[in-house]
Formats: structure tokens, C-alpha cells, sequence
């Protein structure tokens, strides 16, 4: 059913309705009712609903609303969008009183209404994720205990660091994505209702109520921005694509690690998967298809943004497209983190120590402790690892003898220190990959995720 017969003379032709009506909208549903029995009782407050029109109005709307949570809510073919369904429904159950429901609204401003609503909550389930998801990470950091691995820069061995403050810098990463989307529902719980069409209303509506009823924070300023906008879908879409770029990141890691040439990690058989010809293979596909599907919700977000650009003020249809787009972006990261959480869990880590290269900057910083410049000494340590190469050696093979030859200012004792779980335990700085900071890491992680 459409909402606009009026000044119609023919009926819309089937592929007018094939092309322009609306299905990605159906799980609108809820919310849709809830701005309505929201609106409903505002207009009953300000008189534009008798109190007994009121009430069956919204009560009309409390029995959709349960057979909208049962599953029992019956959508048709014909309905051009989830807000003609809603008419229609209410106009099978109580008649024409259901026709004052749309009184000082227009589908303009109570589709973004529907849509900040749903994004709303949208964002308390996936910040509830995102945190069991970071409290799995510092889990297993504190699992992997005092493991020394090697950081990698250019994924070239750097310097020895535990292992868990590797997997924490990830949770960290998760906690900004936490906070970035509690920042970006501040902006989403802003009701547009009232705005109607484009320009407002001559009639006495009180946008404050429906807000207030609605639990959200404040009303539109401009009603041509608030019907219009959809910043906060691309800001919402955005959050999920940066949360998806941070476990693709981890993904690809993941991915790396569980090769037999690193033989960091292995993963649950549950959580990984075989392949049909090679009988020998076990998979990280969960790992893969984060990576991938952070592809996919990149699109979504370049498809919201190309949405809005130079799109004329006010409300236009292609707005409609906004849905599919974010409904994608968010189910995608919920069930990216849902399938991540369990291969995480699973995760048994076992890596080979690092090479004893990763102490050469210890080296070089001990001579700077004896006054040595840091070029000096950049270079004396840069000459040595130079001549071990040339001889088919590494550094842990390096006598107190040639140590001394390589600089005047190191002593034998100093070649304790080419020893990557030494170099861990002698690092300093807070934030740093020593066994501290990631006390430190767990403590406030821990305090900043909260209990499950
Ligand atoms: N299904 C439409 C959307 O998602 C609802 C608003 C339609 N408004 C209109 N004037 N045709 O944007």
C-alpha cells in the first residue's frame, strides 16, 4: 500500500513499486512503532488527540508493537515501506482513527527518527562486544604470561617485547572504537520529529516531548538539516568500518602467526576450517574474512558518503539507499566479532624466541649510558653486526673480546645483555613492551572494559 492515492489518477505501475519500494527497512519495525506511540501521546498532550483518541491509538500501536518482538507482524509485497505497513496494520485494527497517526509528520523526518533510533541501540550491543572481544585480548595477554617475541617494524624483527603487549596494543585500538561510537550516539540521539516534510508545521507540535519520551538527548535546531542529513549514518558506518580495519589488522596477524614458517599460534579445530583437496591444511578463514569483509564495510561507508554529496537540500528519495548501506556495515562487525571472539579464545600461542639481533639497540643505548653520542654508538654496534653477518654469525655468538673491539667504552660483562627476555626486562619506558607497562596495561584496560 502507498500513503499518497490522492491526486493520483492511475494506480503505480508494478515496476514503479518493484524499484522504489523499500524491504531493507522492515527491521525498522520497532522503532518505528515506538516514534509512533511516541508521537501519538505528544499529540494527545498538546491537543491535537482527544485523551481517549489518544489512548487507543497507542494502545493499537502496543499490540503491533508485540507482534512486531513475537515475529507474528505481517508485512506486504504491496507496502511501499515500513511506515505505509505500519498504517495499513493499524488501519486493520482500528479504522479511521488510525488515519490521525501521521497528524504534523511526514515519512522525512520519521524515517531518520527510525533510523537513529535503531543505531541508537545498535551501539550499546556492539560496545558491549567490542568490550568482551578486549576483555578476551587482555585474557589472553595475561595467559601468554612473560612470552618475549619480536616487535616487527618494515616486518623485519625490532626489538624484543612481551607478547602480551602486542596483543593489548589491539585492545587499545578496540577501546578508541568503543569510545568513538559512545561519542558518535550522542550525535544520533537527536530527534528529528516535528521537522515534518522539510519546513515544520503550522500545528502545535512539541518536538521536546517526543524526545523526552524517546530517552534521547535533545531536538533538531534546523528542520532542513534534520530531515536531510545522514552525517550520522556515515559517522555510524564509519566506527564500523575503523573497528573492522583494526580486527583486519589482527587478522592478518593471525593469519601470519598460525604459518608453519612463524608457528606462533594455533587455533581451536572448531573455529578453523579444512581445504576439499589438500588434506593437510587447516585454515584461519575467520582471520581472512574479517580482512575481507573490512573491505566490504569500506564500501558500505564510501557509498554513504557518495550518497550525500551534492544531494540538494532537502529530503530526497535516494536517502532511502542509506539503510541497506549501514544495516550492512553493522551486522557485518557484529558478526565479525562474534566468530573473532571464539578463534581468540581458542588461540594457544607458542612462539620460538626471538633472534638475538633484536638486542642491538640495547646494546647501543648501554654505551649511551656511559656517555657514548648516539650516533657513536649507532654506528660502533651498526660495524659489528656488520662483521657477525660477514662471518656467518649472530650476535648471541659474539665474544667479550670482539664486543670490546667494536667500542672502547663496553665491557664483558655486557654481553648479558644480548639476550632478548634481558632486553625486555631492562626497557623503561611506561607505555613501553616491558613486563610493567603491561601490568600496567591490564590494570586500567581491565578497569576501562569493565566486568563481563
Ligand atoms: N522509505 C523512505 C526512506 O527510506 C521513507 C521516506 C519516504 N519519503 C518520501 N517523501 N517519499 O527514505
Amino acid at each position: 500500500m502507498t500513503l499518497w492515492g490522492g491526486r493520483f489518477s492511475e494506480d503505480p505501475h508494478e515496476e514503479l513499486m518493484t524499484f522504489t519500494a523499500d524491504r531493507s527497512d522492515r527491521r525498522l519495525l520497532q522503532d518505528d512503532l515506538l516514534g509512533s506511540a511516541a508521537h501519538t501521546r505528544m499529540l494527545g498532550e498538546v491537543g491535537l488527540l482527544s485523551e481517549e483518541e489518544a489512548r487507543q491509538l497507542v494502545e493499537a500501536i502496543g499490540d503491533l508493537l508485540e507482534e512486531a518482538r513475537e515475529g507474528r507482524f505481517e508485512f506486504d509485497d504491496a507496502d511501499e515501506d515500513v511506515h505505509a505497513a505500519v498504517e495499513r496494520r493499524l488501519h486493520d485494527a482500528i479504522g479511521p482513527l488510525s488515519g490521525k497517526l501521521h497528524t504534523g509528520r511526514s515519512r522525512n523526518d520519521q524515517v531518520a527518527l527510525d533510523l537513529r533510533l535503531y543505531l541508537s541501540r545498535a551501539t550499546h550491543r556492539r560496545v558491549a562486544q567490542l568490550k568482551s572481544f578486549g576483555r578476551i585480548l587482555a585474557d589472553k595477554a595475561e595467559e601468554v604470561g612473560d612470552t618475549v617475541v619480536p616487535s616487527y617494524t618494515h616486518l623485519q624483527q625490532a626489538q624484543a617485547i612481551p607478547l602480551a603487549h602486542h596483543l593489548l596494543a589491539y585492545a587499545w585500538m578496540l577501546l578508541r572504537d568503543i569510545e568513538r561510537l559512545e561519542e558518535a550516539e550522542r550525535r544520533i540521539a537527536i530527534s528529528p520529529l516535528g521537522a515534518g516534510a522539510s519546513g515544520g508545521s503550522s500545528l502545535p507540535l512539541d518536538p521536546r516531548i517526543v524526545a523526552d519520551e524517546l530517552g534521547m538527548t535533545g531536538t533538531f535546531a534546523n528542520s532542513l538539516d534534520a530531515v536531510s542529513s545522514r552525517d550520522f549514518v556515515a559517522e555510524y558506518a564509519f566506527c564500523c568500518a575503523q573497528a573492522l580495519t583494526h580486527l583486519s589488522r589482527l587478522g592478518e596477524e593471525l593469519v601470519l602467526w598460525s604459518t608453519t614458517e612463524f608457528g606462533w599460534v594455533t587455533f581451536a579445530d572448531r573455529f578453523t576450517t579444512g581445504s576439499s583437496a589438500l588434506p593437510q591444511k587447516k585454515n584461519a578463514d575467520i582471520a581472512e574474512l574479517v580482512r575481507g569483509k573490512a573491505a566490504r564495510v569500506i564500501g558500505d561507508l564510501t557509498g554513504l558518503l557518495t550518497l550525500q554529496k551534492g544531494l540538494p537540500l532537502s529530503y530526497n528519495r535516494d536517502l532511502q539507499e542509506d539503510k541497506a548501506a549501514v544495516f550492512d556495515a553493522d551486522d557485518t562487525l557484529a558478526g565479525a566479532l562474534a566468530a573473532l571472539s571464539g578463534m581468540v579464545a581458542s588461540a594457544e600461542f607458542d612462539p620460538p624466541a626471538p633472534s638475538s639481533w633484536v638486542t642491538a639497540l640495547d646494546l647501543a643505548e648501554i654505551l649511551v649510558e656511559r656517555g657514548i653520542p648516539f650516533r657513536e654508538a649507532h654506528q660502533a654496534v651498526g660495524r659489528l653486526v656488520a662483521r657477525l653477518l660477514s662471518e656467518g654469525k649472530t650476535l648471541a655468538e659474539v665474544s667479550a673480546g670482539e664486543l670490546e673491539a667494536a667500542h672502547l667504552s663496553f665491557i664483558p660483562e655486557d654481553l648479558e645483555i644480548i639476550d632478548p627476555k634481558v632486553s625486555v626486562e631492562r626497557r623503561r619506558t611506561a607505555g613501553g613492551g616491558s613486563y610493567v607497562s603491561v601490568l600496567d596495561q591490564l590494570a586500567e584496560l581491565r578497569s576501562l572494559l569493565g566486568e563481563a
